[in-house]
């Protein structure tokens, strides 16, 4: 990493050069995540879409694998999908091979298959393909196998139509059209892309519900790009969402910044784990980012649980993975609580590594109506975060975060609900050199938001509006 690069994330995945998307066919196996993704070795903008692939044995270190690039060819495009592992060697192309579904994309969009029988250090194309013809713009196949129904279920964005369709298949090469999900329902503007289905059971119960991630552009809460999600239930064939107390279908975000798209989780993650990774930016401004030798991050890796809310409707919570807590380098702030007014209390970020860190602390709001945390550098640079009280928001301003006028929509405010009582928050915020991830209540909110600070962050500051606050167990780790 050279002086050039001064946002090149320090811990989250880059293509090593070039232009990045939506992570694709990211799989687990015998120790190794596999993180496939969107990506032009040859530019950093959209254009030459292939699968670029890196590995790592622990969602922190990723390698570059030069030889498992899945390139172009005369079907198109190499577009957004998925990868599974043939346990049952059902499509032919031997036990546990590794098969990728991807839509190839040229004046039509198909769905190809690419296979794998050394364990995702190279590739080789289905000589068969397209297995899956439409008339109609369809793409991102996300297929898996149902043990219950044993067969392989495919889920594919309808993108135009605003609907997911669902196929089942006994090999992956012939697919039955089985059901259709979305029209009229969510965020309907723009295309519904990237879709994932999965199971989970809910916090606290024996429930189990299935989970539809349905991405689109736009349409996004902040404008641009962003994940909905639909929770419900799955009979192998049909999916059938939950509606709440009105009879409606809500609208569900599952991660409140403006930079977090296309996410999808890993197939076959061990010990039950929904592992997911997105994108990290925004179809708005991504070819504008000021990025130099490469253009966009992934999210850092989370764990999605289900939780009810206290309105009775169940939500999907996002927790940073747990290997992330090896990141942790040096605690460099340690204070277990501090009163808050309304004159500011500061506090020092750690410098070394650019000021990369960790924060962690909880907030309690006492009898304030408002408490805002501020990161600021000293040429008056700064992020707020805004806990309102009775709104029971958090609000994250980077309208004055640094370098801000490449696009007229990155200057912005997100609001996420908190999804708590209006008392305490606790607060997990990972800082990157040029990006924000903060992490709500264990999980129960997510903000991801881009910034690129001509310097660093070097100090928080906390005040409250209206009352006397408290923030307790605030702790700050420099980041390795
Ligand atoms: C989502 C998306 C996908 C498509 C891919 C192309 O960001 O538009 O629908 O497969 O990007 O790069």
């Amino acid at each position: 990493v050279s002086n050039r690069e001064k946002f090149r994330p320090a811990y989250h995945h880059t293509p090593i050069y070039g232009w990045m998307n939506d992570p694709n066919g990211m799989f687990y196996k015998d120790g190794v995540w596999h993180l496939c993704y969107q990506w032009n070795p040859y530019g950093s903008k959209w254009q030459n879409l292939s699968w670029g692939h890196s590995t790592s044995p622990d969602l922190i270190h990723w390698t570059r694998m030069d030889d498992a690039v899945i390139e172009p060819d005369g079907l198109g495009l190499i577009f957004s999908g998925s990868s599974a592992i043939d346990k049952e060697n059902s499509a032919g192309f031997g036990k546990d091979a590794i098969v990728a579904m991807y839509t190839s994309a040229a004046a039509s969009q198909i769905q190809s298959l690419a296979w794998s029988d050394d364990d995702g250090m190279t590739f080789n194309k289905y000589p068969g393909n397209p297995v899956l013809t439409l008339n109609s713009e369809a793409r991102d196949p996300n297929m898996f196998w149902n043990p219950d129904t044993k067969e392989w279920t495919l889920v594919l964005a309808h993108a135009l139509d605003h609907e997911m369709l669902i196929f089942t298949s006994p090999d992956m090469k012939e697919w039955t059209l089985q059901s259709r999900f979305g029209r009229g329902l969510g965020a309907q503007d723009g295309v519904w892309e990237c879709p994932d289905l999965f199971e989970l059971p809910v916090e606290g119960t024996d429930e189990k519900k299935w989970v539809l991630l349905c991405n689109l552009n736009p349409g996004g809460p902040f404008g641009g790009s962003a994940t909905q999600y639909f929770i419900g239930d799955f009979d192998g064939k049909t999916f059938v969402s939950d509606t709440d107390a009105s009879g409606n279908v809500p609208t569900k975000w599952l991660d409140f910044g403006k930079d977090h798209y296309a996410t999808v989780s890993f197939s076959d993650a061990p010990d039950g784990r929904r592992t997911v990774i997105g994108w990290m930016s925004n179809w708005q401004y991504a070819p504008e980012v000021p990025t130099m030798q490469f253009r966009s991050a992934n999210t850092l890796p989370r764990e999605i649980g289900l939780f009810r809310g206290a309105d009775g409707e169940i939500y999907a919570s996002s927790t940073p993975s747990p290997e992330l807590e090896a990141l942790r380098d040096r605690l460099t702030l340690d204070v277990k609580s501090k009163k808050i007014g309304k004159k500011p209390v500061s506090f020092r970020l750690p410098s070394e590594n650019d000021g990369v860190c960790e924060i962690l602390a909880d907030v309690n709001p006492g009898n304030a109506a408002k408490v805002n945390l501020e990161l600021s550098n000293s040429k008056g640079e700064k992020v707020d975060m805004i806990y309102d009280v009775n709104a029971r928001t958090l609000s994250f301003d980077r309208r004055e975060s640094g370098i801000v006028d490449f696009s007229q929509d990155f200057p912005s405010v997100t609001v996420s609900p908190t999804f708590g009582d209006g008392k305490k928050i606790s607060l997990r915020i990972f800082i990157d050199r040029s990006s924000i991830e903060v992490f709500g209540n264990n999980g129960r909110f997510v903000m991801t938001n881009l910034v690129f600070p001509n310097e660093p962050y070097s100090a928080l500051s906390v005040k409250s509006e209206n009352g006397t606050a408290k923030l307790s167990d605030l702790r700050i780790y420099s980041i390795k």
